[in-house]
Order: C-alpha cells, then structure tokens, then sequence
C-alpha cells in the first residue's frame, strides 16, 4: 500500500498545531504496519539547518499557477523510517513562519499543483493521496480536473481529513482563473457561499472525508461546529468517518523525556511526579504547599474554551488550586492571564508563547490538565497528560468526549462536563480537586490515566483499514 501524506506542516520539520504532531506520527505507525507512507511537505524556510543538511537534491520542473508556470524543486530525506519530499519554492516559502501572509491561499494552491506534477518526477506511485486540512485540499481537485486521463494517476484514490473546520481557506472569487486556474464551468467544484472555499473543493472531490474522532465526524454535521458546512457534509455523509488521533508515545514519554525534572513510570510514578511538581512550581515561583495544581497548554484562542476560564479562574484561585499556563494567541486573552498572575503571585504561574519544553514540564509537573474546549475536533494534549499520570479534566466535545470519560462512576480517567457553561467547568475542577484529597483513590486514578493506551495501535490499523476499502471503491 502506498501512500503519499500531503500537510502544511509536519514534526520535527515543521509546526504550528497538531496537524504537525499527525502528521510526524501517523506515517510511521503507517510504516510499521507494512504500509509504504511517504510525507511531502513545504521547504520552509523555517526548517532547522541540521535537518536541511540531511536533503538531498531529487528534480525541478514548473508547475502551472494560472497563466503563470513557477519553479519547483524537490528534495528529499529520511526522517524516523519515513520517506519525506520537500517542494522548493523560495518566491513562496522563502518566509519567517509557516502561514499567515497575504497570499497564502495561492501558495497553498501552488503547493496542492506541485505535489501532482511531482508524481512525475519520483520514484513512488501512490495508491493513495491523503491531503489534510484546507492547504492541501486541492489536491484531489487538481487530481481529477487536470491529471486522472493520464495512466500514471488514473487509479490513484483520494481522502482528506479535516482537522479543524474552523480554517477552511476561503478567498475571493477573482482568484478563480488567474491563481488557481479553475474555469468558469468548474467553479462550482470549489465555489462556497460566494467565495472560493479550499476545503469544500475537497469534500466535493476527494473519495473519502475523515475527520480525526468519531464524536467531531457527527459534530460537524450540525450547524453548532461546521462553520457552515453542515448542509453539504450531511449529502457527503455517505464517504465521511471519524479516526480517533494517537500519540507519540516515543516523544512523550516521561519514562525518558529529557526535559522533565525526574522521569517516572506507572510503576513509580510518586517521588518522579513530585519532584516535577516541585520544579514546576519553583519555575513559576509558586508557593510550595500541599495543593494541586491545574496545568493548561494551549493556544489563546477562543474555541479552546478561554472564556469559561476568564469567568471563574479566581474561584478556581480562591479554592486553592494553583494554575500554570503556556500559551499563546489573542491578545484579550493574553492579557487576561497575565492580569490573573499580577493578581495573584504564588498561585498563578503563566508563561505568553510556545514553547515545548515547558509545555512537558506542565504536563509532568501538574496534577491536573484542563481543556474545556467550546470544540475540539480531536485534541493531543489530553491524551499526553493521561501518560503523564496528570488527570485531565474536559469538556465532553469532539476527541475529548471520545478519549476522557468521567471518573465519577469510579472507572473513568478523568473529570468531565457536558454543557458550555462556566460553572459546570468550575464543579468538575472541584471535584477533581475533592478527588485530589482522597490520596488513597487518586492513586488509583492516576494509575488508570497512566495505563490509558492513546498510542497510534488502534488507529492506525483503522487507517490501514479505510485504505485497503479505498483501493477497492472503483
Ligand atoms: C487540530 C484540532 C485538534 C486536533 C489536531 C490534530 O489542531 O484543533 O483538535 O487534535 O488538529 O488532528
């Protein structure tokens, strides 16, 4: 079975969510189940030269962008057992980050064009191209409009995951014949709400949509999360499923994580938990007593839920829980929490930007990982506190609803709630809190949480799965 994974972004070349963590982590699990899985990515200029030093110089060809042809070069390298390609442009990535310029959705474009014409230049013929989110998304697009008559692509079968509907690459619809060179009479591939939308061309296209839980799939059926998109993915439910996201659980391992103060395991997790706790607190100069501190790692964006927090974070202060936080994103939100920690020194520790080694230290460090997410299509990090024996506590949405399950009944790994509601959030971080001091039945808990398996097992052999019905659809 061969695959070509097409993303914006990919561990350990480059990152800027989740998308980066599937993407580094799903092509090896891939690999290690007999599948060939390839990655192709943007050559940004953001790779780390030691990793640019390892590429090695494969082909150059142009690739048609409207009326204009541009350069593109590939290279490629090993990476993990898995094959990567970078797509050389420095007109288009040539830049200080990842996205955000005002052209991006025709380098995204250029980038879906080029991963085609790059088929006839290597030396892999993929049964599969599996394109993510809306800066891949016209690649099952161009598939069929310019290359399906041609032998070497006529077979190749198509799916595309949504990772987030939110970002759906919408532009407008001059774009259409002069950047993106869609005709007239193909406008309605691609065409949305009077504008030109990225990842409604693929869920027109592609042969199959997943999405990465089970709960977001049917989510996204209903006006509540798809940004829109309800009405034309209930038609497309027929070729829609949910995979539930793994981890890494090589790079997440506090076993061996170097950038934790102690390691630990299941088996002895105590005085390895504490000393990160300790060191934790110490960063952030937090008092050091026998309260439990609230960890959360997040970007500052709304639909993670902040303004649950902003409404009772000082009940949650006032309580005796001590919050630490890593994050970046909305400057109202930003401030917010840099206010809570002026407020209250020794109890709130918050850290403005990104940054992965402290993001593993809150992970050990904290007792409990709060994500009360409006939505969250899968979410990593909750599966990454259950390794680190921090209990999660969560809003029931999308991968959380599908990964954390209450501990109430005396079986689950986590703490809950149902409705958007600040005050819910507030009970379950107080019930996590009672929880706390009963050491006795937090041992047992944090066990549970720790032997939870969110590696990529299940999941990749759903993928190895859905791949094998695609060979086969036609
Ligand atoms: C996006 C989603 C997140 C998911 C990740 C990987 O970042 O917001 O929930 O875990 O993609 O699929």
């Amino acid at each position: 079975m061969n695959i070509l994974y097409c993303a914006s972004e990919a561990q350990p070349y480059a990152m800027s969510g989740g998308l980066g963590d599937v993407a580094g982590s799903l092509p090896k699990a891939l690999n290690a189940r007999g599948a060939d899985c390839r990655v192709v990515l943007p050559l940004y200029d953001t790779i780390k030269p030691e990793l640019r030093e390892h590429m090695t110089y494969l082909a150059n060809f142009t690739v048609p962008v409207g009326w204009r042809n541009q350069y593109c070069g590939v290279f490629t390298a090993e990476h993990a057992g898995v094959t990567y390609y970078f797509l050389d442009n420095e007109y288009y990535f040539k830049r200080s980050g990842l996205y955000g310029f005002y052209d991006d959705g025709e380098r995204f474009a250029f980038f879906s064009r080029a991963i085609l014409e790059m088929l006839r230049h290597i030396d892999f013929a993929p049964d599969i191209l599996h394109s993510n989110d809306w800066q891949t998304a016209l690649v099952p697009v161009y598939l069929n409009l310019y290359y399906r008559a041609e032998e070497k692509y006529s077979k190749i079968k198509t799916a595309f995951t949504i990772h987030n509907i939110q970002y759906q690459g919408k532009y407008g619809l001059e774009m259409l014949s002069d950047i993106l060179s869609i005709s007239e009479e193909n406008a309605h591939i691609v065409e949305f709400d009077h504008c030109v939308n990225f990842m409604k061309g693929a869920i027109e296209a592609a042969d199959k949509i997943t999405t990465v839980s089970p709960s977001y799939a049917l989510e996204i059926l209903d006006p509540w999360y798809a940004h829109g998109l309800d009405k034309l993915l209930r038609e497309k439910a027929y070729k829609t499923c949910g995979i539930l996201n793994g981890i890494d659980v090589d790079t997440y391992d506090p076993a061996t994580d170097s950038y934790i103060a102690a390691n630990y395991d299941v088996t002895n997790y105590s005085e390895g938990k504490s000393a990160c706790k300790k060191a934790l607190r110490e960063q952030f100069n937090l008092e050091q007593n026998d309260m439990p501190v609230l960890g959360m790692v997040t970007r500052l964006v709304s639909h993670k839920g902040l303004d649950l927090v902003r409404h009772v974070a000082e009940y949650i202060v006032l309580s005796g829980i001590q919050i630490v936080l890593v994050g970046n994103g909305d400057y109202m939100y930003e401030s917010f929490f840099n206010e809570l920690a002026a407020k209250y020194p020794g109890r709130v520790g918050v850290y403005i930007g990104f940054n992965p080694e402290l993001a593993h230290r809150v992970y050990a460090g904290a007792d409990f990982f709060l994500m009360p997410s409006k939505s969250e299509p899968c979410g990593l990090a909750q599966m990454v506190a259950l390794r680190y024996g921090t209990v999660p506590i969560v809003r029931e949405t999308g991968g959380l609803r599908d990964s954390i399950k209450d501990s109430g009944d005396g079986m689950g790994n986590g703490f809950t709630f149902n409705s958007y509601n600040a005050h819910d959030m507030l009970d379950s971080c107080l019930r996590a809190k009672t929880g706390y001091e009963n050491p006795q039945g937090w041992k047992i808990l944090v066990e549970r949480a720790m032997n939870c398996d969110f590696s990529w097992n299940t999941s990749a052999l759903s993928y190895m799965g859905l791949y094998e019905e695609m060979k086969n659809l036609w």
